[in-house]
């Protein structure tokens, strides 16, 4: 993409952080996107890996119109579902709209994205992306989420550390992850439908060719190797990746916009708020394809 082409358009991408994440100005996703402004879009997803909008005033329908060009979307599963059926609606308050109580049984389910994960990495055909529409933040309560480069984490490797990790498989299992925070906080209907998925603990990122580390929090053991092993070399991995100036930590606004490429980055929350209300509304787009 020329640099004429991004005067033209009146969008400025800039770097928020010198390994992850950019923010773009000068677009209202109120409006469907013109065809080069999607271009520059997607161009610097692919380069930064995490893209903030600020000032997105938009609703369900519009933030799935604009996921959608992305790629196909996941369907919400009844535990997290909004009424569009591709938004998810991560919330921290009840249906009768009061903050759910710390130590509650649906607040334990919001702790799950307080571990470095990336999304649904336990389906066979993990997410590309997730796109997330804050619509209520807390005025106190910033409950910032986190941000890394698998990307990164894996180009800064030592040589001999990458060939000992090339072929090595990680299965993911859902069932694992959330049981972490308790027993049957998904009704088992939901959980037999994503049985554990193997993936390669490297993998590449179709759109630029660069290797990158796949590693996530539903990450339950790696395939040959004692299960304790194997967890170990994971929480190592996540740590190497997330190492605290490679993280590019998001203060939420309201109406901020932000989206994540999750076949190179890492993310979690880091608290959930525990007396304001906080709403987001998440489209997720499905991959294309098996990890290579
Ligand atoms: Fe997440």
């Amino acid at each position: 993409m020329s640099m004429a082409a991004l005067a033209h358009e009146g969008i400025t991408v800039s770097k928020l952080h010198p390994h992850v994440g950019a923010e773009i100005i000068g677009v209202d996703l109120r409006h469907p996107l013109d065809e080069m402004s999607f271009e520059i879009i997607r161009e610097a997803w692919n380069q930064h890996t995490v893209l903030v909008l600020r000032d997105q005033r938009i609703d369900d329908e519009q933030q799935v119109e604009f996921a959608s060009r992305f790629g196909t979307l996941e369907e919400t599963t009844f535990t997290v579902a909004a009424d569009n059926p591709y938004i998810y609606k991560l919330s921290n308050v009840d249906d009768e709209g009061n903050v759910l109580p710390v130590g509650s049984k649906k607040r334990l389910f919001l702790d799950v994205n307080a571990r470095w994960h990336t999304d649904s990495s336990f389906r066979p055909i993990p997410a590309l992306g997730s796109i997330l529409s804050a619509r209520k933040v807390p005025a106190k309560e910033h409950g910032d989420t986190a941000f890394a480069s698998m990307r990164v984490g894996w180009e800064t490797l030592p040589d001999e550390r990458k060939r000992a990790l090339e072929g090595l498989v990680a299965v993911h299992d859902y069932s694992y992850s959330v049981g972490l925070f308790g027993d049957k906080l998904i009704p088992k209907s939901e959980m037999d439908s994503v049985p554990p998925v193997r993936h390669p603990l490297v993998r590449t990122h179709p759109p630029t060719g660069l290797g990158s580390l796949f590693v996530s929090g539903h990450i339950e053991r790696i395939d040959g190797m004692p299960v304790e092993e194997g967890r170990a070399l994971v929480a190592e991995l996540i740590e190497w990746c997330t190492r605290p100036e490679y993280v590019y930590r998001h203060r939420w606004r309201q109406h901020d916009l932000v989206m994540w490429d999750n076949r190179c980055a890492l993310h979690r929350a880091t608290a959930i708020p525990a007396t304001e209300p906080r709403l987001m509304h998440r489209a997720t787009i499905a991959g294309e394809g098996p990890v290579a």
